[in-house]
């Protein structure tokens, strides 16, 4: 229902998986698909559980980069060159974790059009779908790829806060004919496990179809919102830090100044943090970066703890400066 509202069409119950969460669907989704070697494009920064699910169903994960200094956009022309006999799949993260960016039709499109050309299973984790800010227009992939085998995976545990109901669903959408022995082996891998959490089904059609509170959370005043707009103020008043402004999802993934580079990496930080000061980060290179200057912080807590946290990195990072 949801798909069909989007204007994604062909979609019926029929092509829809339920999961304990949107992470048992990554995993049956890439077991389904990969042969020992298989290549699978996947984002870094990433949300790690891609790139272990890739590894651990015998595939190699190849890392696109969306650098801090294209707003973490993915870049087409980079994907593209990875691209080789063995590639199977592009995962997308929109909106994403950890780097908050949603991305634009243009880079979207850009995407799709590799997928359909190198006839690549486009894999779209669209699970922070109607967490977006100010101006950003969250744009579902499959609307824009009817030539590609699109599976679209969304859950209760972001815009639903329900995250201990464990329910998600990946919707496959596209060129359905090409999928068919695709979806065959998802039936086979579902039918292993028997069935997904029934109690937390029964959360979905009032989820979906009832009143989406999220909105007010994510709109100006509005409690998400506002701490957002806390991390942003309290980076941008900082001497040690920069961030891009997060457009989406829940997190901001910031940069510490050059100036701890090579003596302060982002695993030590957020150690000392954790110890020394008992605030928990994650640092950026749990993500599968290269660098290791970032942390990401979740925009979760409310502004006066924003504050706090704020006020210990500060105190952490002058006692190396
Ligand atoms: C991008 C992304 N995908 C998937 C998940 C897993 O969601 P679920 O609780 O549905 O397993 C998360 C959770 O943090 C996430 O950030």
């Amino acid at each position: 229902m949801q798909q069909q509202n989007r204007g994604i069409s062909g979609v019926t119950a029929d092509e829809v998986f339920i999961g304990n969460g949107v992470s048992e669907l990554i995993d049956l989704s890439l077991r389904a698909l990969l042969n020992p070697g298989d290549e699978v494009l996947v984002p870094s920064p990433d949300y790690p559980l891609w790139s272990a699910a890739v590894a651990l169903n015998g595939g190699v994960v190849r890392h696109y980069s969306c650098s801090t200094d294209k707003g973490f956009l993915p870049d087409v022309a980079d994907i593209e060159s990875l691209i080789n006999g063995k590639t199977k799949a592009i995962v997308v993260i929109n909106p994403n974790n950890p780097s908050g960016a949603v991305y634009d039709e243009k880079t979207l499109t850009g995407i799709v059009e590799l997928a359909e050309r190198h006839k690549l299973v486009l894999m779209a984790d669209e699970i922070y779908d109607q967490m977006v800010y100010d101006d950003a227009e969250f744009i579902p992939m499959a609307t824009l790829a009817s030539n590609a085998v699109c599976l679209t995976f969304s859950g209760l545990s972001k815009v639903y806060r329900a995250c201990g109901y464990r329910v998600g669903w990946c919707v496959f959408s596209g060129e359905l004919d090409r999928a068919e022995e695709y979806i065959h082996s998802m039936e086979l891998l579902s039918a292993l496990r028997l069935c997904s959490n029934v109690p937390g089904q029964w959360a979905v059609q009032t989820a979906l179809g009832g009143f989406q509170s999220i909105r007010e959370l994510v709109a100006p005043g509005g409690r998400l919102y506002q701490s957002r707009q806390a991390v942003i103020d309290r980076v941008g008043e900082s001497r040690f830090l920069t961030a891009q402004r997060p457009m989406g999802a829940m997190y901001a993934f910031i940069r510490l100044d050059p100036r701890f580079s090579g003596r302060f990496d982002d695993q030590a930080f957020a150690l000392e943090l954790l110890e020394s000061h008992h605030v928990l980060v994650a640092p950026g290179s749990s993500f599968n970066t290269p660098y290791t200057d970032h942390f990401r912080i979740t925009t979760l807590p409310d502004t006066e703890t924003i504050n706090i946290v704020f006020d210990r990195i500060e105190t952490c990072l002058e006692q190396h400066t």
